[in-house]
């Protein structure tokens, strides 16, 4: 057997113990679609988003990128985030980054990586703005790639916040509310990091006052 033979064989397997479980499970999921959440994650295979929240189909919406970032001008995230927010009407966005993040590790290196280097500026940007207190941390450890990764959480949930999407959501309707989490790898704990809550000011210079 192919090793991705045994996947289509796996899946086989999980639909009919979730047919056993609940005769109505994929007949109630397959013409609506409500979840409460959207999940931007890492595309880290390490970090799937249902399994480590224990979640079902149909609850969580997911976007993953490398290093789970939230760049301005990224269609396919923008795509997913308004209609997450403007159709599913979800309640709470979480951003959940994980240490050890070899994306953010590669950010913090100078090396180059080909094409992904674009990408990975937005995260060197990052480091750039909290300098001072991460070149107080050891390099040699990894005390410094991990606050770097709290601190691209923490980010990447204001970028968040200074997308229209998200202010007329907030001015509008009061939701959703924005999370900052880091997993861990070494222990499959989730540890928050930051939040901001529906209607939080940020920097007046990123608040429409037209919306
Ligand atoms: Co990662």
């Amino acid at each position: 057997m192919k090793s991705y033979e045994k996947l289509l064989l796996e899946n086989k397997a999980w639909a009919a113990e979730k047919i056993h479980d609940d005769p109505e499970f994929f007949t109630r999921l397959e013409h609506i679609q409500t979840p409460e959440y959207l999940w931007i994650g890492c595309s880290d295979s390490r970090v799937p988003a249902d399994r480590i929240t224990g979640t079902q189909p149909g609850e969580i919406f997911v976007h993953r990128n490398i290093a789970n970032m939230v760049v301005h001008t990224d269609l396919n995230l923008l795509s997913v985030l308004q209609y997450a927010v403007e159709v599913l009407k979800v309640k709470h966005i979480i951003v959940c980054g994980h240490y050890g993040c070899g994306g953010v590790k590669a950010a913090m290196s100078t090396k180059s990586f080909g094409i992904i280097n674009k990408w990975l500026r937005n995260i060197k940007d990052v480091y750039r703005y909290h300098r001072e207190e991460l070149e107080v941390l050891d390099a040699e450890s990894d005390a410094r790639l991990n606050r770097l990764i709290e601190l691209n959480v923490t980010e990447q949930v204001i970028n968040l916040a200074k997308t229209s999407i998200i202010q007329k959501a907030w001015k509008e309707e009061q939701r959703p509310d924005l999370h900052g989490w880091v997993y861990g790898l070494n222990n499959g704990i989730i540890k928050p990091i930051f939040e901001m809550n529906a209607g939080t000011h940020i920097d007046p210079l990123y608040e429409f006052d037209n919306l």
